[in-house]
């Protein structure tokens, strides 16, 4: 007699989350190995982030995404086009190495054309990086896959360009909790001598 084990909500859940990072994990290998992946990690994209880290985010956010939605989703293609969205491989800050003067509308082109010529991509990838950039370009994407790696990369730009802010205000913040702080208890002292001095005098 064969027993069946229901597995917990929390031990699918787990399952889910390894399974996600074991194929993030391969992806990331496979493009270094294949094509010039690792060059993302010589340019910034937003705040202090690197390319490279911008699409690790992203396809970690995609495929979180993905395991989240109720839609039937090709989880490999949609890691991969991710990963590659942001292939154009140069850094947009400096002037001298941007090939355009407009980077938000041209770097998906930019990027297709490079992993086009580094790897073997199929239509769901193809269409995740020629798309990603809508509504800045006006052609949206026309996959599922592409919807969420679209949708992944607005929130992870925001998360990286503010955290870096929100940061700096925290420490801004800490500082002059610490300054006020200082000044109180020097203020407290004064006013403690000066009242002892005035005792003494009476
Ligand atoms: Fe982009
Ligand atoms: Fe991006």
């Amino acid at each position: 007699m064969t027993t069946f084990y229901r597995l917990s909500s929390d031990s699918e859940k787990r399952i889910k989350k390894s399974r996600r990072h074991i194929r993030l994990f391969q992806n990331i290998r496979k493009l270094e190995k294949e094509g010039r992946f690792s060059e993302e990690k010589k340019a910034i994209q937003h705040g202090s982030t690197t390319v490279y880290a911008h699409s690790v985010n992203v396809a970690r956010l995609s495929s979180f995404l993905a395991d989240h939605l109720p839609l039937k989703v090709h989880q490999q293609s949609l890691v991969r086009g991710a990963l590659l969205h942001d292939y154009f491989l140069y850094d947009w800050h400096h002037k001298d190495e941007c090939p355009s003067r407009w980077h938000g509308f041209t770097h998906p082109g930019c990027a297709a054309e490079n992993a086009e010529r580094d790897f073997r991509l199929n239509d769901v990838e193809k269409d995740i990086i020629r798309h990603h950039m809508f509504p800045l370009t006006l052609s949206p994407p026309k996959t599922k896959e592409g919807w969420i790696v679209c949708i992944a990369d607005k929130i992870c730009a925001v998360q990286e360009t503010a955290g870096p802010m929100v940061g700096k205000a925290q420490k801004s913040g800490a500082a002059a909790g610490k300054w006020a702080g200082k000044s109180a208890s020097r203020l407290w002292h004064a006013a403690k001598r000066a009242a002892a001095r005035h005792t003494a005098k009476d």
